[in-house]
């Protein structure tokens, strides 16, 4: 049993609470929820993600836009949506990177899809331009191909748990007793889940399984654009292809991980993240008539882009101190043991063409 403050998100009922349920309370409660009352990212927040630490990082993804319009034979509507923008850092970057690209600039549509008020607020103040709209869905878009892009958002979207016992499933859950208890419960699975478990090959034999079933809705409306209009989702995030039957879910406070049992204590005040099962999300776009490119880990994606060149390029121009800092975020992104490796690019999409860079 833990204790946290519970009255705040307005959990209160002694009905056990599925775990993506409880963290999506805990995450995105409005006024209170972690994503709707703090501004977590950089070295003062409690993480840092690739667009906060490195323009770099966001010119190539920028670089990798105009080429997948160049694919689909430079369309003169192209739309492109930011899942997820945090700060807005990403698609900051992007909008200087364009104006170098004046036939691309004029074909290109932005918008932003942000589920917190807050940090939509802090993207209305980082980047005042009037050619993005913020969109809650995506009827606005209706001609010419999308793409949508998020990094570290598929990551952000709660999961479910279950435990495999003797062939039956039972869903982990987070019962809380006078607003402030919180106990550990498992209780059997609806039958919907169970159903929807055992279509994925990814899933079946597992002990422990880790599903994404809110993360699924939210890919939904997602595919049937791609699927109407033709366009992709290129993905970036912290995930895996072998699942070794573990929890994934996973904590950082102040740039640090913590443990479950600190997490629990501090419900609002960290990050509440999950690693991303790059093979489930390849079986769900093949399902769903999508195709999809071999994943790649973030450093293949960024160093066939041509990152590496990109960086001695704006090096000539740079003082020692500014250099020293390309070259230490550039590590960060690219080594093995940081994200090089651990995080993983994906891209579904239909289109006639199947020769988009980063993944070959
Ligand atoms: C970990 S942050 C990543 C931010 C940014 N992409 C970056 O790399 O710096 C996750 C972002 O996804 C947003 N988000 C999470 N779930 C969402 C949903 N269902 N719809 C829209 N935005 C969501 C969060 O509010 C936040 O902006």
């Amino acid at each position: 049993m833990m204790r946290s403050n519970l009255k705040k998100f307005k959990i209160k009922s002694k009905t056990p609470l599925a775990v993506d349920d409880f963290i999506e309370k805990i995450l995105y409660e409005p006024k209170v929820g972690y994503y709707s009352s703090k501004d977590p990212f950089g070295k003062n927040g409690d993480f840092i993600t690739s667009p906060t630490i490195s323009n770099l990082f966001s010119e190539i993804i920028g670089i990798w836009l105009i080429s997948a319009w160049e694919k689909m034979g430079k369309p003169k509507i192209f739309n492109f949506v930011e899942l997820g923008p945090g700060d807005g850092s990403l698609t900051k970057v992007i909008i200087s990177t364009l104006k170098k690209f004046p036939e691309f600039n004029k074909a290109i549509k932005i918008y932003l899809y942000e589920k917190s008020l807050f940090l939509k607020k802090i993207q209305r103040q980082n980047i005042s331009n009037k050619r993005i709209k913020w969109i809650k869905n995506f009827n606005p878009i209706k001609k010419g191909p999308v793409i949508f892009f998020g990094n570290e958002f598929f990551d952000a979207i709660p999961i479910k748990q279950f435990s495999n016992i003797n062939n039956e499933l039972f869903e982990k859950c987070y019962s809380v007793e006078n607003n402030i208890d919180i106990i550990e419960k498992f209780r059997r699975a609806s039958k919907k889940d169970k159903a929807q478990i055992k279509t994925f090959e990814t899933l079946k034999k597992l002990k422990f399984v880790e599903f994404p079933k809110k993360g699924l809705i939210e890919l939904n409306p997602i595919i049937k654009k791609i699927n109407k209009l033709s366009g992709g989702i290129l993905l970036i995030d912290y995930g895996y292809l072998n699942y070794n039957n573990s929890n994934t879910i996973q904590s950082v406070m102040g740039n640090k991980k913590i443990s479950a049992e600190t997490m629990l204590k501090n419900l609002g005040k960290s990050d509440i993240t999950s690693l991303v099962n790059f093979n489930l999300l390849k079986e769900y776009f093949l399902k769903n008539n999508l195709k999809v490119k071999k994943v790649v880990t973030q450093r293949f994606f960024l160093e066939r882009m041509g990152i590496i060149e990109r960086a001695q390029i704006l090096e000539k121009k740079m003082t020692n101190e500014k250099q020293k800092y390309m070259k230490e975020t550039l590590s960060r992104l690219l080594e093995e043991k940081q994200m090089g490796s651990l995080f993983k690019v994906i891209f579904g999409y239909k289109n006639k063409n199947n020769n988009f860079f980063g993944f070959e």
